[in-house]
């Protein structure tokens, strides 16, 4: 899979025109799951812009209750049917916004409920690699959502994306040794822990130049892009490389 988090930027013609770039692109791709994952307010409008194509439509996160007084917030029941999958977990809002584990666990079990698949994103912060823990940061965050979760999910419902907080939107890319190790990490904790791993995207700085060694690796299953995937000739070069890198395996 090769998932596009565009995060906070386009307006909604600039998202529609881009969504119908990535479609122009990679629209007809069979080989590997490709998302688009724009802003809420875009969500419609992009859904009609790639309607009846194989490209898969997610939210950027969702709050856990069904509905209610939670001014600003969108639920799963709003983006159920509209969305295909949805992120949470994204560092962005552990760090930016004060989002803690357990909140993240009752994300990804209010867009279960409703049959969304889930993208979970974990990582360590710079710090948090220094002093040797990365391992165990993920490993809390992951052990979270799955407490959250009635039973262990199947592999096909969810998505893990590792992805180190110090190589988003630095230009400092994990090596493919590390990120490696740590995806290997989390597939053997999830194997132990709930007997089926899902698939393990890499995130983080990943661009044309360094998609193919980062999937070439055994235990990297593709990518979540945030910079790289506003630009869709860019984004059309990382989906070719998860499709060669998927063709060697
Ligand atoms: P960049 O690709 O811009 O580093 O962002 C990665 C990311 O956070 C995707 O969710």
């Amino acid at each position: 899979m090769v998932a596009g988090n565009w995060k906070m930027n386009t307006t909604v013609p600039e998202g529609v025109a881009l969504a119908r770039a990535v479609l122009e692109r990679c629209g007809a791709e069979t080989a590997v799951e490709v998302a688009v994952l724009p802003p809420f307010v875009h969500l419609w409008a992009v859904r009609e812009a790639i309607a009846a194509s194989r490209l898969l439509l997610g939210a950027q996160d969702v709050y856990w209750e069904e509905s209610g007084a939670f001014t600003g917030e969108v639920s799963p029941r709003m983006i159920a049917g509209l969305c295909d999958l949805v992120l949470v977990g994204h560092s962005e809002r552990r760090h930016l916004l004060g989002e803690t584990d357990e909140q993240t666990g009752r994300k990804f079990a209010a867009a279960r409920r409703h049959g969304l698949g889930v993208i979970v994103a974990v990582g360590e912060t710079a710090s948090e690699r220094d002093d040797g823990s990365a391992v165990a940061i993920v490993d809390r965050q992951l052990d979270a959502v799955l407490a959250a979760a009635h039973r262990a999910p199947s592999p096909d419902d969810w998505v893990v994306a590792y992805e180190p907080v110090w190589a988003i939107g630095t230009g400092r890319t994990a090596t493919p040794e590390q990120a490696q190790d740590v995806c290997a990490h989390i597939r053997e904790h999830l194997t132990a822990l709930a007997g089926a791993s899902p698939r393990v995207l890499y995130g983080g700085s990943v661009g044309a130049d360094n998609a193919a060694e980062l999937f070439a690796c055994p235990d990297i299953d593709g990518g979540l892009i945030g910079g790289a995937s506003l630009k869709p000739d860019v984004f059309a070069t990382i989906v070719a490389a998860a499709v060669t890198a998927g063709a060697a395996r």
